[in-house]
């Protein structure tokens, strides 16, 4: 039985203030109905703010518990890499989780499939667990090539990953389309993807991990539509961006 999952990814959203202030927020009005894990990944300047806090928030709130990630990170441990955070220092703050290779990384920043693998080693290196992010443009899903290029995508991501670290990774199926557009996938197409992924982690890792595989659906996620996403059996959680920042739309979202 694999644990519903829901994250937020705050993406350049939220000071550390207004971290502080959105995570008290939640904490007051939190209720997990679904018994599912979820996760927050605010900018860097506040992840060590959000652990404090949340900390703080837990012994008041004994049914409070939310995880920290981060949004990206490079894959060396130290050195001469100017404006970069490596996964030693993310650990050493107590990081749980760490989103790697996001579109917006991939096509504002020049991320290839190359430094996202290169990323995926280095997190479980340090027992960080990544959230790969994988999905097609409008253009190459117009061209018929959805599957075949989110595929190809994981195929060059993982390649390297080892069956026992592969337990520990987390998919998000995030169409590039439906990203910030209000254009959400449909829930048969989202599954439909999300399935194709599962059988190509199968192929390589076998039943038994692609069955405990956590695969997550992202792009315009809102509480009028997780419902039904949340229904479809491949699909076991959601990578939330705009919906993530505001405190009531993501507490409907953890209670879909
Ligand atoms: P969105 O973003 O929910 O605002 O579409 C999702 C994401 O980019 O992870």
């Amino acid at each position: 039985m694999r644990t519903p999952f829901i994250a937020g990814n705050w993406k350049m959203n939220l000071s550390d203030n207004e971290t502080v202030e959105f995570i008290k927020d939640i904490s007051h009005k939190f209720e997990n109905r679904n018994n599912i894990e979820i996760a927050i990944c605010p900018p860097f300047t506040s992840l060590k703010s959000a652990l404090d806090i949340i900390e703080e928030e837990m012994i008041k709130n004994e049914s409070f518990k939310i995880m920290v990630g981060a949004q990206n990170m490079y894959f060396k441990e130290s050195g001469a890499y100017t404006g970069e955070v490596s996964p030693g220092m993310l650990k050493s703050i107590g990081i749980k989780y760490v989103i790697i290779g996001h579109s917006e990384r991939r096509e504002l920043f020049g991320e290839t499939d190359e430094s996202v693998n290169n990323k995926i080693k280095a997190a479980f290196k340090h027992k960080i667990k990544p959230i790969l992010c994988v999905g097609e443009s409008l253009k190459i899903r117009e061209e018929g090539n959805a599957v075949s290029h989110t595929l190809n995508q994981i195929k060059k991501d993982l390649q390297g990953i080892s069956k026992e670290e592969a337990g520990s990774l987390t998919i998000a199926y995030e169409p590039i389309w439906a990203i910030g557009t209000g254009k959400n996938a449909t829930p048969q197409d989202a599954n439909e993807m999300c399935k194709a992924i599962r059988d190509q982690i199968k192929e390589i890792y076998g039943k038994e991990i692609s069955e405990n595989l956590t695969i997550q659906y992202g792009g315009s996620v809102k509480p009028s539509n997780i419902k039904e996403l949340m229904a479809m059996p491949d699909i076991d959680g959601a990578l939330v961006g705009g919906a993530s920042i505001k405190v009531d739309d993501f507490l409907a979202i953890i209670n879909y």
